[in-house]
């Protein structure tokens, strides 16, 4: 039986810090806890969280292990087309199960397992570069976008056919593409029926920064060798253990508490979350979105208008206690730090032991590396209480499939009870929508007006 990831949520607590943390009593006094468990449990039944139904696909898992075995040795490279959503989760996989820098690898490292691009940006620096670099005959491309409209995507997609007529000069290149999105709906399916190109669903029910668990993240893990069966399991354990009504039993319900009452009672808007491990670091940027996106929000469930929302940082330890550590010791009393760290890692490395008379490095030799990044993530948790800030700490026993599947489950459930708590609706993005509808109006697509922003005041720009 795998291991289970636990939280440890001692320094949030008012006892543990001189006071400046939350009191217990208001994790006794579940009343609002209740309620918000209510909500979730009623959006459940409705079928508004369909990333909970995601652990349990098996029919997809199929598909995606057949397509996999059908393509096996075809390609060196798959390349994602897709932004926000539909790319962050897929590069948290392949970071975090993956040994870091994969696609440097050679074959033999990589186990003849293809490389994973995942573009998540239109910088043409970037995507050029990258093109003339590989060889589009050995290239999966999986465009991943869930209304199958994104300007972002479509402009990448439009692109990567191009260069895929060019090389094939009119022979049939579909088995170079492969679509994720909506089984119904949008641009892409239609394409994809109509030209004959292979597709993998994306549920109507699960939004793009719930969706790791669909295809948009299981197809390319699986590719490159992830067990996706084993995330799921992962991803299954912490759905039953988050289950429960009891508040101090639900680790994402305490994680999203916590985090509410931080907020509403202490004032700490700005919610970091810093791994201690470079193979999370992805995982945080994952995070940032989901968090971001789901509980910034204008309005309230009854139509108020609240402008409601925690601001999600991302920082990474060790690095980061050299960079932004500072300003959370001793800056402004409006932050929590969740630290991510792995008990067992997967590798050390042991610290010579060379000048033993030197007092400044003898006590380094003979510890090994991943003595020193645990020690560094308790002394700043530490350090951090004693100057009261809150903190906690989610620790994983290793990193694995099963590990990981259950954070990612762990999050996701987090941040819909949030948006209980928060009495807003997390599953929407107006904010972004509205984005995305302007830039369709700057490109000229027919439809869309253009906004009403006067042009920029060449007086007020410093040349
Ligand atoms: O989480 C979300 O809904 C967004 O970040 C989307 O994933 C992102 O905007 C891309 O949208 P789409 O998948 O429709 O191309």
């Amino acid at each position: 039986m795998p291991e289970q990831i636990l939280l440890d949520y001692n320094l949030m607590l008012a006892p543990r810090l001189g006071g400046h943390g939350i009191q217990p009593e208001l994790l006794a006094d579940a009343e609002r806890f209740r309620e918000a468990h209510q909500l979730v449990d009623r959006w459940r039944t409705e079928g508004r969280l369909g990333f909970f139904g995601l652990t349990t696909q098996s029919e997809i898992v199929e598909r995606i292990t057949r397509f996999k075995q059908d393509t096996r040795g075809a390609f060196d490279n798959i390349v994602v087309l897709g932004i926000g959503g539909s790319a962050l989760g897929t590069t948290a996989l392949r970071e975090a199960l993956r040994p870091p820098a994969w696609n440097e690898l050679d074959d033999e490292a990589r186990q003849h397992l293809p490389r994973l691009y995942v573009l998540d940006n239109i910088d043409p620096t970037t995507i050029a570069p990258l093109l003339e670099r590989l060889d589009l005959r050995r290239t999966l491309f999986n465009v991943v976008s869930k209304s199958g409209a994104t300007a972002e995507t479509m402009a990448q997609y439009l692109i990567v056919r191009e260069r895929l007529e060019a090389v094939f000069q009119g022979a049939d290149h579909r088995g170079q593409l492969i679509f994720t999105t909506d089984p119904a709906a949008g641009l892409l399916r239609q394409i994809a029926e109509e030209e004959g190109i292979a597709t993998l669903p994306i549920p109507p029910n699960v939004g793009g920064r719930f969706s790791v668990l669909s295809p948009v993240g299981l197809l390319p893990a699986a590719l490159i060798g992830i067990d996706i069966t084993a995330l799921l399991a992962g991803a299954r354990a912490m759905d039953e253990r988050c289950r429960t009504a009891e508040l101090r039993q639900n680790p994402a319900a305490l994680f999203a508490t916590l985090q509410f009452l931080a907020d509403t009672e202490h004032q700490a808007r700005c919610q970091v979350m810093m791994p201690y491990s470079d193979r999370l670091s992805a995982t945080a940027d994952w995070f940032r979105q989901l968090w971001a996106e789901s509980l910034g929000k204008r309005y309230d469930l009854n139509g108020n208008e609240v402008f409601r929302g925690p601001t999600p940082i991302k920082a990474l330890g060790a690095t980061d206690q050299h960079s932004q550590t500072q300003l959370y010791m001793e800056g402004p009393f409006d932050k929590t730090v969740t630290f991510l760290t792995i008990r067992e890692l997967t590798a050390d490395l042991e610290i010579p032991d060379l000048y033993a008379d030197a007092e400044a490095l003898a006590y380094l030799g003979g510890h090994t590396l991943g003595e020193l990044l645990h020690a560094e993530q308790t002394a700043t948790a530490r350090a951090l209480a004693r100057e009261g800030r809150m903190n906690m700490t989610i620790e994983l026993p290793t990193l694995s499939e099963h590990s990981l599947g259950q954070l990612l489950m762990l999050l996701q459930i987090a941040t819909i009870y949030a948006g209980a708590l928060y009495e807003i609706d997390p599953l929407d993005q107006p904010g972004v929508e509205l984005g995305k509808r302007l830039t369709y109006a700057l490109m000229g697509r027919p439809g869309y007006d253009a906004p009403q922003t006067p042009e920029p005041d060449p007086r007020w720009i410093c040349r």
